[in-house]
């Protein structure tokens, strides 16, 4: 296996370049699977995830080919309708070819993920919804075994908790099944304004755009799509803030500011200077620009537009460094403080007790380098962000999590004058 070393202390300067969004990615792959025919991805980004769900769907009979950073996926070969636990249990988004195989073939037999290091990660939502439409859904030996004859039966469903994957898989469900579905409580990621775009551009009848309430009327057919993943804005969330945890300045090129919109002001409130444009962001924490030091700030993780969960572990290692105390509250996941002691082994006052936890920041010099482990993908970025402000070398082993989710992040960081690079464990 391989880990990354970072020699840290030098602050991030220069340009990044945004990659496609990994969580709209999947989705919109998966939801090929609606129409057959060759469906054409543009800005689709080459990452552990990504490469996953294009094997699964070769499971099921798909072909595809890759130029660049756009993707031609012919799904007119629909033959298999099983997704294999070997698959599904290194990625728990493979769920997301329920719907479209529910909605294509009437039929999807998906091993159930299973947990995760960030929680237990039920897939209720998704089934119950599933039921609704008519699907007959049974769990045994591990798998959702479901069916239905015909085609689905347009309900209303409602969420208890606006699920992201949730609302997807039953958007890809519903827009082959005959009436009209409601989806109330629906998450309103951006990821999910992208998957409606691309299924509107096929044929779809949805509305509702970026509210918690869609409304789908089901067509009999879809036509292959031609769309543009929108960009990773977690990914250029983590870049941000390693700019801000190295007293560096940088403009992140590719992104769209309107998807970070909590996460821009929690970092104006640091003292961070951030400059917004249509899709590059300016970001500064140079401190002898009399940005100061690092004023510590709350976070509450929240369904979105409010702070993404998945920046919450980057957050952390941002304000292990500031000035004072803050507390961070995570109520989407029950598990997602992984990154707490990895970041105490490099001299983070944190102190945790259920879903809250309290950082003593210790200042631009509190944290000096150390052999660290990643167990998550953000958590792992985590890491990252701590070892570039550390002083010294910081390994962190097991960084295949980060792989999952971040294209080429070696290169981009090098580019912004880090000092890191791969080794053998
Ligand atoms: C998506 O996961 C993202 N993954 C996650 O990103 C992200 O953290 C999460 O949404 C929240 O924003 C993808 O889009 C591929 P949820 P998802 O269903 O859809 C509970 C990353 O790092 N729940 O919105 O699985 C669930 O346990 C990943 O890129 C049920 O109880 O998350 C959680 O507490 C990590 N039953 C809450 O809802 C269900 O059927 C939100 O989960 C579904 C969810």
């Amino acid at each position: 296996m391989e880990k990354l070393v970072i020699q840290g202390g030098k602050p991030l300067v220069g340009e990044v370049r945004i990659s496609g969004a990994k969580n709209a990615a999947l989705p919109l792959i998966a939801a090929t699977l609606l129409a057959p025919g060759t469906h054409i991805l543009h800005n689709v980004p080459d990452l552990r995830d990504t490469r996953t769900i294009l094997k699964l769907l070769e499971s099921l009979g798909i072909t595809w080919r890759r130029q660049d950073t756009t993707l031609m996926i012919d799904s007119t070969h629909l033959t298999f309708s099983e997704a294999s636990y070997d698959l599904v249990k290194t990625m728990r988004a493979s769920v997301l070819v329920l719907g479209p195989l529910l909605a294509r073939l009437g039929r999807a037999k998906v091993s159930l993920p299973g947990g995760c290091a960030i929680g237990a990660r039920p897939i209720n939502f998704h089934i119950t919804g599933f039921e609704k439409l008519g699907v007959t859904c049974r769990l045994e030996n591990g798998y959702v075994d479901a069916e239905i004859e015909g085609r689905m039966q347009g309900s209303t469903i409602y969420f208890d908790i606006p699920s992201v994957t949730g609302t997807e898989n039953l958007l890809m469900a519903a827009v082959l099944a005959k009436g009209t579905t409601v989806i109330k409580n629906a998450a309103r990621e951006p990821e999910i304004g992208n998957l409606i775009d691309m299924l509107t551009g096929m044929g779809a009848e949805i509305q509702g755009r970026e509210t918690d309430r869609l409304e789908i009327c089901g067509v009999e057919r879809l036509s292959p799509a031609d769309c543009t993943i929108i960009p990773d804005r977690i990914e250029a969330g983590t870049y941000l803030i390693a700019v801000g945890a190295t007293g560096g300045e940088a403009t992140i090129k590719g992104c769209n500011p309107a998807h970070l919109p909590s996460l821009l002001e929690k970092l104006r409130a640091t003292g961070m200077e951030i400059k917004e444009n249509a899709d590059t962001i300016f970001v500064s924490a140079d401190r002898r620009k009399g940005n100061g030091k690092l004023r510590s700030v709350d976070i509450k993780t929240m369904p979105y537009p409010g702070y993404p969960t998945d920046l919450q572990a980057q957050f952390m290692a941002l304000m292990t460094l500031s000035s004072g105390v803050c507390v961070i509250n995570e109520t989407i996941f029950e598990n997602r403080f992984m990154h707490v002691g990895e970041l105490q082994r490099m001299g983070a006052d944190i102190r945790t007790n259920g879903h809250t936890a309290v950082i003593n920041g210790k200042g631009a010099d509190g944290l000096c380098g150390a052999p660290v482990m990643a167990t998550d993908l953000r958590a792992s970025s985590s890491l990252v962000i701590a070892g570039l402000a550390a002083s010294g070398r910081t390994e962190i082993s097991r960084i295949y999590h980060l792989e999952r989710g971040y294209e080429q992040m070696v290169d981009k960081l090098t580019r912004l004058g880090a000092e890191v690079w791969k080794e053998q464990e």
